[in-house]
Order: C-alpha cells, then structure tokens, then sequence
C-alpha cells in the first residue's frame, strides 16, 4: 500500500524521489506525488496515476530543492483524485502518510477545520492538527499531535521554517531510514534505500526521528535522545533488479532453488534441523498442546500445508486462521497454543493484530517473516526469518516456498523434540528436504513445456483446480496465483467435495487442472478426476513421473513431476501453478508484475 520517501543532501531531490517512487510502485498505488523544500520555499506536485505521469509534470514544471518527500497513495479514505494525493499541506506543514487515522471526524470538529481542508483524506487532518500545534518547536508539535491522533501512521513531515530537515513519526506502518555519502533518507521499504547503502535501521514506534544532511536523530515522545539500532542488508543487491527478465515474477520463480538453499542449509547442522541461531528452546516446540497459524493469502495457503505437516508427523491439533477473520470468532489460544505468524512482508496489520492478541492471551510465538526487523518479527517471542530476498512482484512466490521449507524444518526440530523419530527417520526426512532445490530446479528445466501447457488455460473464463489433501492446499494457492495475475476466475476444490455442489458448473469448456501427488488419495483423485471429464472438462493432470496412467490419453494435457517423497512433493508441483500463472498473464499483455487493484504490503485492515 503506500509508499513513503524522503531525502535530503546534496543532490537533486527531485530525481531520486521520482527514482524511488519507482521502486515503491510494485507496493501497489492509484496516485503518486512529491514536494520539495528549497529557496524558493514548498513545492508540491501530485498527480492520480502512475509515476511516469508525475515524472511529465516535474519534466514540465521543474521543481527544485536538496530536501523533499514523495508518496505513492493506495486510496482508503476519498477517491483517485490529484487532490486527494499525497503530499498535504496545512500552513506551514508538509506532509505525506500511510495508514489511517480513526478519529479524524473528531478532530476536524474539535480543530474547526471544516471548511478549511481542500482533499477528503484523513492525512490533511493530521497536517491541520501539527500546524495548530505548530510555534515554531517541530519535536513539541509532532508530539502533541501523536498524542491527539488515534490510528496507523506513518508520518513524513516538513516544515516551511526548517530548511533541509524531514521529521518522522511512526505508529504500526513502518519506516526505515539511512545515512546516504552527503544526505540521509527514509523510506517504507528497504528497496528503495538500497540503491545509496546497505546500512540502514527500523524507527521504533512513537521515536522522532530528524533526517538533515549528514545527520539522523532520533529521541522517545519525553524527548529523551534514542540509541539508533543498526541493520544491515543482509541481501545480494542484485536481487533487486530483474536481471535480464521480463517480470520480477519470473526472475523470482526461477530464484527458488537458490533461496530454498539459503534457507535450509544454514539450519542444518550435521543433517539436523537447528534452531539456535533464532534461540528458539526446544520446550516451546515440545510442550505446546495445539498450534494455530495466522497469516493471510498465500502466506495462510503455506500455513495450510504446515497444518497437514504437524498434524501428520507431531499428531497435534493445527488450526489455520485467516488473520482478517482471527478477532471476530472469538479466538481460544492459551499459553498451550503455539501461534506461528506467517507473512512476507511482516507488516500485514490483520496478522499483526492477532498476533499481539495471541500474546495478550499468553501464547508462546514464533514468526516466519522474510524482512528483516518487520513489525510482526519484532511483535512476536522468536523469528525465523526466510532467505527469499526481495520479492517484488505483488504475487507472492518465492516466499511462499520459503515459508513452507521453514515449515518443513520446524516440523522435524518439533518431531526430535517430542522424541518422536528414529534417528534414521529424521535423516530420511531431512535428506529429501535438502534435495529440494535440485528438484525445483529440474522443474524449472522445464519452463517451455510449463509455457505450453499454460495456453490451455488462456482463454478461459473459469477455471477450476482440484485435488486431496496436501494437493488442494497447494492448489488453493495456484488458484490464487491465476486470479490475481491473470484475471481467469479460478476455483480450487478439495475434490470430493465437487459433488456436493460445484460439479454442476463443469461444462465441456471448463479447464480443471488436477494434482495427484499422493500414494494414498491417488484413486479417490483419478475417480474424481473422472467424473469431471465425464461432464466434458478438458483436464491437465500434474502428477509423479514414476506414476503409470492407464489411459492418459483421456487427459488433456499431462505434466510430470519429479519424484521425491509425497511431503514433498508440494514443492516441484507449486512451482508449476506458479509459472502457468505467470505465462497465461504474460500470454495476456497483462502488467504481470502489477495486478490491477493489489498492494504488495497491506497495512489497512
Ligand atoms: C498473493 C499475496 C498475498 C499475501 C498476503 C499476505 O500473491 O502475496 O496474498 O500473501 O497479502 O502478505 P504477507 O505475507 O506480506 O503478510
């Protein structure tokens, strides 16, 4: 959701705004904007649209100054419109936010500004409130305001009077800032700082901080000075780049060897899964009674695998919760549940709410989160962070398959600590998982075939997905994968369940791709797969390459598999969903890497 820079120094802070923007726009966004302050005071420029279009307004009317903040807005409140874009100003104020503001009706009756505020967003408010407050002390004001403001933010502010200084104030929606050669620069993401360094550190929540050219401070809402905890980049930086791809989507598809690799290896010490590095203590893996995964779209999609995992392997109870839904069904967790929050981004504000919830219950937590010092690591007991790096494009990929290698280890640390493997099943297990990114990777050999298989589905109108057991979760996920990119309604179903219902859609011009994966569903799958095909569906069938069909000449289209042990084979089947998604997007001339309506990190509820 919206995008927040900020830079001052030496350099033309038109440019590298605009150059940031950019980087911020996969984050999803309807309109973007900058202001700057120089000699010739506050300068501001907003547009509804893409960046490009703000880049032809600065082009025409040429803004200048070393010190400025720029936005990409995700509309919540008031519509696509230059007005309601950010940056607002407010008298002598300047400012751009992401989140949203509760009270803001309350404050614009208590602050008589009706009347007064030219866009319909909660932000402006909060512009009319620090300049009300605002004689001259911008530490006191922002201060003041924080205290009136109830709700997410995260605030960049300038002031007409402070030259070359950008204030910030965060609640929730994150904020990262750095030290760049002559100048200093926050942003909402670590990508678009790391163009100038890899050093950079994570505001707390309710610090100041004050960005001037050589210079960051940063002081507690008593003004008292704060320590600055230093982070650094822990990625290559090439990964931010497409490397020669079309779309991030692929670049982070055929990444998955090598990340699954980074993720796994290092916690493997002598074939056995470990996690001390994290510090997470045996105790919590081995006392908890039931566990309960929060998380939301594909990041849930992983935790459903998890769940057939545990349950499998450890024989405990393992709910999956929407994290959007966890508040409202009255959640049971105690200190015998183990919440394992599971997000990307780490700052999904559904996951984070119910993980704090969690807490407040007295659940013990770990988190599966893939950015380094992300809101919901820092909320949770212990964190494994995932190897994914960057992942760009809105739809989630590579870190899905991150996820569920740390799940996967997780499972077998959980297994030792109940004692319940031989050590020669616990070698069996982590000697399939190590051979992971070989196998993905042999997959991925197959990537024209994939593209071929993928103009099946193109034209379609619906789409439907079906499969058993491990094969539905993962299928869940593909469905979502080729919704969001390519626009094809698509269903996935457990199966069995078509006939009570949805089986009365197929027709002979339904596509329905099917997973058999499993030794012990495999005829249940290919019964049902048949009743599908005897209402006409054409299938496309993903399954072992050891596996004899019969008559597989009734199939459609037949994609073979690499063999590992069924719990594993979610692995090479997931990255097959994920690339006929990608290319029946990349088929349809869609902006693959930037679905229509989609935020990359969601921070509203
Ligand atoms: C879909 C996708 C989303 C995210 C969800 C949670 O491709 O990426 O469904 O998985 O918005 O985001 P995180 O993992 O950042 O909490």
């Amino acid at each position: 959701m919206c995008g927040i820079i900020g830079y001052t120094g030496r350099d033309n802070a038109k440019d590298i705004m605009l150059d940031a923007l950019e980087l911020l726009e996969y984050r999803g966004y309807d309109s973007a904007g900058i202001a700057l302050l120089g000699e010739d005071g506050t300068q501001i420029m907003k547009r509804a649209g893409r960046v490009n279009d703000l880049r032809n307004l600065c082009e025409e009317k040429k803004p200048v100054g070393n010190c400025g903040i720029g936005h990409t807005r995700w509309a919540t409140h008031g519509g696509v419109c230059d007005e309601n874009a950010h940056p607002h100003r407010f008298g002598k104020i300047t400012l751009i936010h992401n989140g949203i503001i509760e009270n803001y009706r309350e404050l614009t009756e208590k602050y008589e500004l009706e009347g007064k505020l030219v866009s319909e967003t909660d932000s402006e408010v909060v512009a009319a409130v620090l300049e009300h407050f605002y004689s001259g002390d911008p530490y006191s004001a922002i201060r003041r305001t924080v205290l009136k403001i109830k709700g997410t933010f995260a605030l960049a502010i300038m002031f007409d009077d402070q030259p070359g200084k950008i204030f910030a104030v965060r609640n929730v929606s994150p904020i990262v800032a750095a030290a760049t050669k002559d100048g200093a620069i926050l942003s909402s993401d670590v990508a678009a700082i790391v163009p100038f360094t890899t050093d950079y550190f994570v505001m707390p929540e309710f610090h100041v901080v004050c960005l001037s050219p050589g210079n960051i401070e940063m002081f507690d809402l008593s003004g008292d000075k704060a320590e600055i905890e230093w982070l650094k980049v822990d990625w290559d930086v090439s990964r931010s780049s497409k490397g020669g791809y079309p779309f991030f989507m692929e670049k982070e598809i055929m990444e998955q060897p090598q990340v699954i690799g980074e993720t796994i290896y290092p916690r493997m010490k002598e074939g056995i899964p470990d996690f001390s590095k994290e510090e997470i203590p045996d105790h919590i893996l081995a006392d908890c009674k039931r566990i309960c995964v929060i998380a939301c779209g594909t990041a849930m999609h992983a935790g459903l695998v998890g769940k057939s995992l545990i349950q499998a392997i450890i024989g405990i109870h393992v709910d999956v919760v929407m994290a959007s839904e966890f508040m409202y069904n009255d959640p049971v967790v105690d200190k015998n549940t183990l919440v394992i929050a599971i997000s990307q981004s780490g700052e999904t504000i559904d996951t984070l709410e119910a993980l704090k919830f969690a807490r407040k219950c007295g659940s013990p937590s770990i988190s599966i989160v893939n950015v380094k010092g992300a809101s919901i690591a820092r909320a949770s007991e212990y964190v494994i962070y995932t190897s994914a790096g960057p992942e760009i494009a809105v739809a989630s990929t590579k870190a899905y398959t991150t996820q569920l290698a740390v799940l996967y280890l997780l499972t077998a640390r959980m297994a030792m600590a109940r004692k319940l493997w031989s050590k020669q099943e616990l070698s069996e297990y982590m000697k399939e998982l190590s051979r992971v990114p070989e196998v993905m990777a042999k997959v991925l050999e197959k990537k024209e075939e994939i593209h071929r298989l993928a103009g099946s589905i193109l034209n379609a109108k619906d789409v439907f997905m079906i499969g058993r057991g491990l094969d539905y979760s993962i299928l869940l996920e593909g469905s979502l994968k080729l919704k969001e990119v390519s626009y094809i309604h698509s269903e996935a179903y457990a199966s069995g369940e078509l006939k009570h219902g949805t089986i009365a859609l197929i027709t002979e011009d339904t596509p329905v791709v099917a997973v058999v994966t499993q030794d012990k569903l495999k005829s249940k799958e290919l019964s049902n797969i048949r009743e599908v095909q005897s209402r006409g569906a054409r299938v496309l069938l993903l399954i072992k390459e050891n596996e004899k069909l019969e008559d597989d000449g009734r199939f459609a289209n037949v994609f073979r598999l690499p063999v590992m042990a069924d719990t594993f084979m979610v692995m090479p089947a997931s990255i097959v969903l994920q690339l006929i998604a990608y290319f029946v997007s990349l088929d349809k001339g869609l902006d693959v890497d930037k679905p229509r309506n989609l935020a990359k990190v969601v921070t509203v509820e």
